[in-house]
């Protein structure tokens, strides 16, 4: 009696540990596609081009410089999944030679994935910026992305797969000295959310990723001073702005920029999710805990809140004061 019931909770066993197996297998997309990621020399998109290697898909890891030291050590640590292309997103004839490469090495699963990862990033008022800073955001953070998906949806698409854009949490939250960079990703998003809607009917999923400050854990930051930024102002703009108030600025955006993240782990693990759950997020919010409600609610709030904000924010108040005085 006692050896029946030992049977039948064994039996109870497998089958319970069987069908947990197999609904965890049913939640995470089987290996053995190709995903292609652009922006790999550091950062995220490095990151992510190993994770996905040691997961077992094929990587095309797009760089800006195929000799350079990122490019290098992601060869150097590669088990043979993963292949290196030059691929500047701002480039047709890169797109184009990428695009051939990748279909001549695909394995027989298909491009099950492109991760739109590119971007650059840089801060100053809008008035301390000239068109061609516009230009050069806008080029390589959105124009880069739909280039490179045009080029590859129809690979994605046979394969029912992923697109993934790294957009940022300033696609949505407005700041002072970040008009540039949000243009690119405000439009990033719009790209990302027409093209899920298109996509739906193919069976083709869509996330996009809005990391919040990582600025330790990655490459983008670029060194700037107050100085470099006042050197480049016409008179007209030397008689509105202050030069001290300047440095203020690049040195309060820097202490904010040493305050992020220092660790990617986040970033990566939200793409892996889009990337290989068999139900992906449309966006994914990477902030610190304490963040998560405020950034949450404000895609809510009436303008006129959130305009307010700015009030409540010391450095405001002084940039104020500092306005017209030298
Ligand atoms: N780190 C953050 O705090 C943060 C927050 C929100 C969103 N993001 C987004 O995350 C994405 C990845 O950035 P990251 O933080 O990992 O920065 P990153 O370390 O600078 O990585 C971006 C890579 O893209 C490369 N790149 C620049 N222009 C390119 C082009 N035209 N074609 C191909 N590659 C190009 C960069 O090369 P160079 O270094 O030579 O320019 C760099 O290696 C970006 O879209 C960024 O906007 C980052």
């Amino acid at each position: 009696m006692i050896s029946l019931l030992c049977l039948v909770v064994l039996v109870v066993l497998v089958v319970v540990v069987v069908h947990s197996l197999s609904s965890r297998r049913r939640r995470h997309v089987q290996p053995g596609g190709a995903i292609l990621i652009t922006g790999c020399d550091s950062g995220f998109g490095h990151h992510l081009a190993g994770s996905l290697e040691r997961r077992g898909f094929v990587v095309f890891a797009g760089c800006l410089y195929p000799d350079g030291a990122g490019a290098q050590s992601l060869s150097a640590q590669s088990s043979g999944k993963l292949n290196i292309l030059k691929l500047d997103v701002t480039k047709d004839e890169d797109v184009k030679r990428a695009k051939a490469v990748v279909q001549e090495n695909l394995p027989e699963k298909g491009l099950w994935a492109v991760v739109n990862n590119v971007g650059i990033s840089d801060w100053a008022e809008i008035e301390w910026s000239s068109i061609e800073d516009f230009q050069r955001m806008v080029d390589i953070n959105l124009f880069g992305a739909i280039r490179t998906s045009i080029a590859f949806l129809p690979l994605v698409r046979a394969a029912k797969g992923r697109m993934v854009y790294v957009s940022s949490i300033f696609s949505f939250f407005n700041c002072l000295n970040m008009a540039a960079y949000s243009v690119s990703k405000r439009g990033l998003e719009a790209f990302a959310d027409c093209l899920r809607v298109e996509m739906d009917s193919f069976d083709v999923k869509v996330s996009i990723i809005q990391p919040g400050n990582f600025g330790q854990a990655t490459s983008i930051l670029k060194m700037k001073t107050g100085l470099d930024m006042w050197k480049k102002l016409d008179d007209e703009r030397k008689q509105t702005f202050n030069q001290q108030y300047m440095q203020l600025a690049s040195d309060y955006f820097m202490s904010t920029c040493r305050a992020g993240f220092k660790d990617a782990t986040p970033v990566i693990d939200a793409m892996l999710h889009a990337l290989t759950s068999t139900q992906p997020k449309r966006r994914y919010l990477l902030v610190s805990k304490t963040d998560m409600f405020f950034f949450r609610l404000y895609p809510f709030l009436p303008t006129i809140l959130t305009d307010s904000m700015f009030h409540l924010s010391s450095m405001y108040a002084k940039r104020k004061e500092m306005l017209y005085t030298q």
